[in-house]
């Protein structure tokens, strides 16, 4: 496989440092603020984002499964879990989330945070694939709008390898 960069590591760690300053502006009134993993891709901008935000603040996760055709959604079928003791009540969430594409996998993140009653949530995505996007879900912060190109590195996959990058590549033929 040839692979080639698409945003490289200073360029990563930039952006998201600049996130974790404008979260820690917008939140700064916030006495119960709460960043959602979700599992698995996010994890290094998770806890890299964590570390850039100078506001105390709670962890918390999610699991998010979606019924692929191969590696395009067919029918927008997700599947959430969420950790039994979670507790989101009257919490301000940010959910951080890898990619988004078609936007189901957030759509229903949301949808099942929000059932557990939080005072607001926000999404906090750091690859952004709009011209894929098939259901509107409000992005709070982007670090980066990319093309529909299939990416991997830094947490994100390509048949479960290659998390490990310290950067985001796609591959070239
Ligand atoms: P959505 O539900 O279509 O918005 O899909 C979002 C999920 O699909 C992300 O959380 C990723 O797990 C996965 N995904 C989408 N695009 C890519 C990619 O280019 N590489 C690896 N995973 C991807
Ligand atoms: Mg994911």
């Amino acid at each position: 496989m040839v692979m080639q960069t698409l945003i490289a590591e200073d360029v990563l760690q930039k952006r998201v440092a600049e996130l974790g300053a404008q979260i820690s502006q917008e939140y700064h009134d916030s006495d119960n603020l709460v960043l959602v993993c979700i599992l698995t891709g996010a994890i290094f901008f998770f806890t890299d984002l964590s570390r850039s935000i100078t506001l105390p603040h709670r962890f918390g996760y999610a699991e998010a499964s979606s019924y692929h055709d191969g590696l395009r959604l067919s029918d927008g079928e997700v599947d959430v879990r969420i950790p039994p003791r979670l507790d989101l009540k009257g919490a301000d969430v940010i959910v951080v989330e890898d990619i988004i594409d078609t936007g189901y996998t957030l759509e229903k993140v949301v949808e099942v945070l929000k059932a557990q009653c939080p005072k607001s949530v926000a999404i906090c995505a750091l690859l952004d694939k709009r011209e894929r996007r098939v259901v509107d879900v409000p992005v709070d912060y982007i670090g980066f709008e990319i093309p529909d190109h299939f990416v991997f590195g830094y947490g994100v996959d390509m048949d479960d390898s290659y998390r490990h990058l310290r950067y985001i590549a796609h591959e070239t033929h």
